[in-house]
């Protein structure tokens, strides 16, 4: 692992102003007693992280000036705090930023994703747009083995999606992936490697995107040309799907969403909404649908679907993951995010 060095360079939100990130030197953090020091291997870019970049209303509220973000990340534990046993020197982790106390009633009831004193790690403490960062050790997961070192980093939002898809039926089932950045491409990857049946695939206006959900193997992919209402139920035979996951946050596409899913079908919605959306209530009601919003990802059933599909499956995160950046590349990065020419996009630091 070599010698930890004293201090390091970290991408830190420093100016209450679009961009306001600058590289600044930070002593390595020491693991508190329940922690571990990571030297990182990767972190990717996240939507969340362009919020801070433009720092719109919801990152004034929610991210400390001084903060170091980026919470979608894996590296190698170099150290570990004084009452940590379930790790030890060179394991490989990758973070689940939603950190927990496992102690509140949520957690105990196995909705540790939803701690009532829950935190987001690079949101609203320190995070891994650095080449170390500590973490609480019940929130670094051990990657097993077979996983691509490169891959391990995805894991936040390829758990995003999968949390989503099963909120509902895949295998054998007809499935409607609204929005199609990152995430939405991850479930369209996913659907198929569960099984499912028929797979449409609908975004606004990113052809970019759009051919990569053609070359995944959706069965249909759809945009702001098509009558994307009429085409779901012609490829349905007038039905709707079974299971429809709104990953767009645009108030159009969960009105999509609500009116092509089958009676008695399911919605899962990841999506953030800027402003309260309108929707279609009634059809909630009378269509009878299953609705469900979904956060983060679960602890660990989600991880255990995703990591057996990582080692065992054929899902194709190299289709998704269609950029690679140098850490000092962060702004380049982050614009190219905010351009939409991309999917995944992740900082390699070794
Ligand atoms: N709930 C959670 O835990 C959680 C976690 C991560 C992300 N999110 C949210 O999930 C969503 C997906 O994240 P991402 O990073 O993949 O998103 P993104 O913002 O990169 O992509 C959204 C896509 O939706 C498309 N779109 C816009 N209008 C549309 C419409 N009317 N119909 C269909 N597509 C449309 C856009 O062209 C874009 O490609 C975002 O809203 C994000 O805020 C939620
Ligand atoms: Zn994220
Ligand atoms: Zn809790």
């Amino acid at each position: 692992m070599g010698t930890i060095p004293e201090t390091m360079l970290a991408w830190t939100k420093m100016r209450p102003e679009e961009d306001g990130f600058e590289l600044i030197e930070h002593p390595i953090p020491s693991p508190e007693a329940k922690e571990v020091l990571v030297k990182t291997l990767s972190t990717s870019i996240c939507g969340t992280d362009l919020h801070i970049w433009k720092w719109d209303d919801w990152a004034k509220s929610e991210v400390p000036l001084g903060t170091i973000t980026g919470h979608e990340t894996c590296g190698y534990v170099v150290a570990v705090g004084s009452s940590v046993n379930s790790h030890k020197v060179g394991d490989f982790i990758s973070v689940e930023c939603h950190l927990a106390d496992w102690d509140c009633p949520r957690c105990e009831e196995g909705n540790a994703h939803i701690c009532e004193n829950g935190s987001i790690f690079g949101v609203h403490s320190n995070g891994a747009f650095a080449p170390y960062f500590t973490i609480l050790a019940s929130s670094a997961r051990h990657n097993p083995p077979g996983l691509e070192p490169r891959h391990a980093s995805m894991q936040d939002p390829l758990g995003n999606a999968i949390h989503t898809l099963t909120g509902g039926p895949v295998k054998d089932s007809t499935i409607a992936i609204h929005g199609l950045g990152p995430i939405g491409l991850f479930a369209v990857d996913v659907a198929l490697q569960m099984g499912a049946s028929k797979i449409i695939a609908i975004d606004w206006d990113n052809q970019y995107r759009m051919d990569i959900a053609r070359n995944l193997g959706a069965d249909l992919v759809l945009g702001k040309d098509d009558d994307v209402q009429a085409a779901i139920f012609e490829a349905t035979g007038g039905k709707g799907v079974d299971n429809s996951c709104e990953f767009s946050g645009s108030s159009a596409a969960l009105a999509n969403a609500i009116k092509t899913t089958r009676m008695g079908g399911y919605l899962n919605i990841l999506g953030v909404y800027g402003s309260e959306p309108k929707v279609p209530i009634n059809d909630i009601v009378f269509r009878y649908l299953h609705v469900k919003g979904i956060n983060g990802r679960r602890m660990w059933a989600t991880w255990d679907t995703m990591q057996e599909l990582m080692v065992e499956g054929e899902l194709k995160i190299h289709d998704v993951l269609t950029h690679r950046f140098p850490p000092n590349a962060f702004k380049t990065a982050i614009r190219l995010m905010l351009s939409g020419e991309c999917g995944k996009v992740v900082l390699d630091f070794n």
